[in-house]
């Protein structure tokens, strides 16, 4: 299949890239560079022995991809360009619905236009909301806390009334958990700009010495360990989850919402610890009081996607710590080595 991939550089697209390259698809990248960096294409070559055609381009800009439909002769869509920051979407809203819910209805246009009418959109857990029973299954209410989920879910509730418009599309939104992790070449990775926001790429910034202490959000949640419980899972897992849901809607028409996650939950003590066995790293601690709109615990139900997407994660939170360190390494970060 040709696949065009929005938000391709960033860190989701850059390995669902390598993940459908290497299955022998025909990949092909379209990114604005706001949240990415071009030098993510000198490594995905470096990863697959092949430059992958990357058009720098807005989504918004619908002509430019009807233009890129048409002249890859483009069979589906993976939609990952998108804003993501949390706090930032409380404090600018306006930028998050422009980016994601203009961003996809721009695409949509384009796709329409064109007659492509199969897609893959990253939704989130986030869309879920305060949770009223756990594991969240597909069918748990949606009630998001932010402007970045509330973008998801318009795009998501979009998605539903196009497919049931038009019999032809063949649409899956797929709600992440917390993705972490690397590449095993340590190659491409997470590479936040400025302080990270989120858990592991900031433990990974305290252990290579950029940071000094880690601050944890909170230690008398109703958790095993006292901290936020989340389910992670590794880049690798996800993108191949993009791939089985591809796979799904080569057979299945119509739209459908499907959870990626682990079916399991670790507390914040419980990843520093496993970082820190697989870097012989101290992570120095300091306990701070909970951050806004965090949730206690949250975690995926996993069945839909076994059954539907025959897909299910495979790495442990190991291999996360381990890739997410192999990463940080060859990127020449850590401290200390680069000066001697
Ligand atoms: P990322 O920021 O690394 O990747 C997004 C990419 O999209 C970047 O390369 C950015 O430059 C590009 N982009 C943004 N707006 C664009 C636009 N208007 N036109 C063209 N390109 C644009 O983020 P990621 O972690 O890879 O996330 C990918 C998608 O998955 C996002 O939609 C995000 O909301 C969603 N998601 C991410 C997480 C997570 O924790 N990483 C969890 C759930 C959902
Ligand atoms: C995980 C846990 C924190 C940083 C976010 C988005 C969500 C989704 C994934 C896109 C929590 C604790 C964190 C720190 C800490 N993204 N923590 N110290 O908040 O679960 O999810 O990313 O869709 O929408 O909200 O992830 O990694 O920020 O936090 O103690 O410096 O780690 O309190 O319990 P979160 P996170």
């Amino acid at each position: 299949m040709n696949i065009l991939l929005t938000g391709g550089t960033g860190y989701i697209g850059s390995h669902t890239a390598v993940v459908l390259s290497q299955a022998g698809h025909e990949v092909v990248l379209l990114d604005n560079f706001c949240n990415s960096s071009p030098s993510v294409l000198e490594r995905l070559e470096k990863i697959l022995g092949k430059a992958l055609p990357c058009i720098e381009a807005d989504v918004r800009e619908t002509d430019v991809v009807e233009k890129v439909l048409r002249e890859y002769k483009i069979d589906a869509v993976i939609h990952f360009a998108g804003l993501k920051a949390v706090s930032e979407s409380v404090a600018n809203p306006v930028l998050y619905y422009a980016n994601n819910v203009q961003g996809s209805i721009s695409l949509l246009q384009a796709m329409q236009e064109v007659d492509v009418k199969t897609l893959v959109f990253s939704s989130s857990a986030t869309v879920y909301g305060e949770p009223q029973y756990l594991p969240y299954d597909e069918d748990h209410p949606t009630k998001p806390m932010n402007p970045y989920g509330q973008s998801k879910l318009q795009v998501e509730e979009i998605l539903r009334d196009l497919a049931a418009s038009d019999s032809k599309w063949r649409i899956t939104s797929l709600r992440y958990f917390n993705p972490v992790g690397a590449h095993e070449s340590g190659l491409i990775g997470e590479e936040p700009n400025g302080i990270p926001n989120n858990l592991m790429p900031y433990v990974v910034k305290v252990a290579s010495g950029e940071l000094p202490h880690l601050n944890i959000f909170g230690d008398d949640y109703e958790t095993l360990d006292g901290t936020g419980e989340r389910d992670y899972i590794h880049v690798m897992d996800l993108a191949e989850g993009h791939m089985a849901a591809l796979h799904f809607q080569n057979v299945n028409a119509g739209s459908n919402v499907v959870n990626l996650g682990t079916g399991k939950s670790s507390g914040v003590l419980e990843i520093v610890k496993a970082f820190e066995n697989i870097t012989g790293k101290v992570i120095p601690l300091q306990f701070a009081p909970r951050r806004a709109g965090d949730l206690p615990i949250y975690f995926a139900q996993t069945g839909l996607a076994k059954e539907q997407l025959h897909w299910v994660a495979k790495r442990n939170l190991i291999e996360m710590c381990e890739s997410s360190w192999k990463f940080q390494e060859l990127q020449g970060h850590v401290k200390g080595e680069s000066e001697n």
